[in-house]
């Protein structure tokens, strides 16, 4: 994509990744993509603010070169060592090697660490505040979110906060790169959250550490490092992720989020009979199939709902193994207290309902009922589960 000028002097010089099939070489992003933003601060001094992952290098380095000459640039701005901001810093640091690398202390070791990097990067303190002429750009540290050593970075003239992960989220932008040029903002609120769920969740407290040392700041415009600019209503995209951290300690919303697998459609036909329970408890029910859902998709609903309902045949005297990385996933994200539900069918014994529980005693989650079953889900146990379904919705509707 061609370079966009933001704000007089100030650029988006990004790049959007259509290739990439797992982010982290985890999280799929096959269909949805993800940008890289970079950008461009233009004044008698220049500095370019996080970069972009080793992907497209031509593209990226052709907007910087219409825009300055590589040996004009005065500063790089690191936010965040991850890859995926600082990949190109491999080829920019070498085309212009009079630039100086700004960053936290923690960082400086990464940039040797990842790039064997040593001279010229210059350690920038909490509030410091360097000038580029008009312009200036001022430093706010905020550890965790989303590696020990991130920092943002704020235009004091244009009052443009360069968020880095902070505000981001998954999708490629597909033309519109600010938020009152977008015509599908659900898109972006959905692959937000997934990427808050996905990479940041885990380091909720930090982020709302960091929104309250924001709070003082005025700013015009988010400019985050994945995904829209958000200059029409930038306290829209901070009050999600504010909410979103909220979730950490309160377990989120009164909703459900089924989730369950399968062998011979016994399990299913309990889910279907506990959905049908839970919907006549007038409660929000999401259904998700482990065989066929990727975590990354299923994680976001675990952490929004309070809710948490499980259903998973016993398979080898365990639990049915496509369940176990979910949880697994779950717990590595702290999707913690919830209220829990258990159904599940099993052939000889039981298995996969002792091992559910070990699973989730880590994760505050307080077990409200289960139902193991023998065999086939016969009428009567149908009406078991729909019975329990109904309430368990009763439980979350009147949290
Ligand atoms: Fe978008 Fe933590 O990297």
């Amino acid at each position: 994509m061609p370079f966009v000028e933001i704000k007089p002097g100030i650029y988006w010089i990004g790049v959007n990744d259509h290739t990439t099939d797992l982010f982290e070489g985890l999280w799929p992003i096959d269909e949805e993509g993800v940008s890289y933003n970079s950008y461009l601060v233009k004044d008698q001094k220049i500095a370019i603010v996080d970069l972009a992952k080793s992907l497209k290098v031509d593209e990226f380095l052709s907007q910087v070169e219409e825009l300055v000459d590589f040996s004009h640039i005065d500063y790089i701005v690191l936010n965040h060592l991850e890859p995926d901001h600082s990949g190109v810093l491999n080829v920019l640091g070498k085309l212009s090697p009079q630039a100086t690398i700004l960053c936290s202390s923690l960082a400086r070791e990464m940039v040797s660490s990842f790039y064997g990097i040593r001279e010229r990067v210059k350690v920038v303190e909490e509030g410091e505040e360097i000038s580029l002429g008009e312009k200036s750009l001022k430093f706010f540290l905020t550890p965790m979110v989303h590696w020990p050593e991130t920092m943002m970075t704020y235009e004091v003239d244009s009052r443009i906060l360069f968020s880095c992960d902070a505000f981001g989220g998954y999708g490629a932008l597909r033309g519109a790169i600010f938020d009152d040029e977008c015509s599908d903002l659900d898109f972006y609120k959905k692959e937000s959250l997934r990427y808050y769920v996905n990479i940041v969740a885990k380091f909720s407290p930090m982020v709302l550490k960091a929104i309250d040392k924001l709070s003082s700041l005025s700013i015009d415009s988010v400019a985050p490092s994945h995904g829209l600019i958000w200059r029409e209503n930038p306290s829209l995209v901070i009050d999600w992720y504010r909410q979103w951290a909220e979730y950490a300690e309160s377990g989120g919303e009164k909703a459900i989020t089924l989730v369950y697998g399968s062998m011979y459609g016994h399990t299913e036909a309990m889910m279907d009979a506990v959905a049908r329970g839970v919907a006549e408890s007038g409660v929000r029910v999401e259904v998700f199939d482990v065989r066929r859902t990727n975590p990354s998709y299923i994680l976001p609903s675990l952490w929004v709902n309070k809710g948490i309902i499980v259903g998973a045949p016993t398979y080898e005297a365990g639990l049915f193994p496509l369940v176990v990385p979910l949880l697994d996933l779950a717990t590595r994200k702290g999707v913690k207290n919830k209220k829990a539900l258990f159904f599940g069918s099993y052939g000889w014994s039981g298995g996969g309902r002792r091992e559910w529980e070990k699973m989730v005693s880590p994760l505050n989650w307080e077990i409200v009922d289960s139902l193991e079953f023998k065999g086939r889900a016969y009428p009567e146990v149908l009406a078991q589960g729909r019975a329990l379904g109904r309430s368990f919705g009763k439980v979350i509707s009147e949290l």
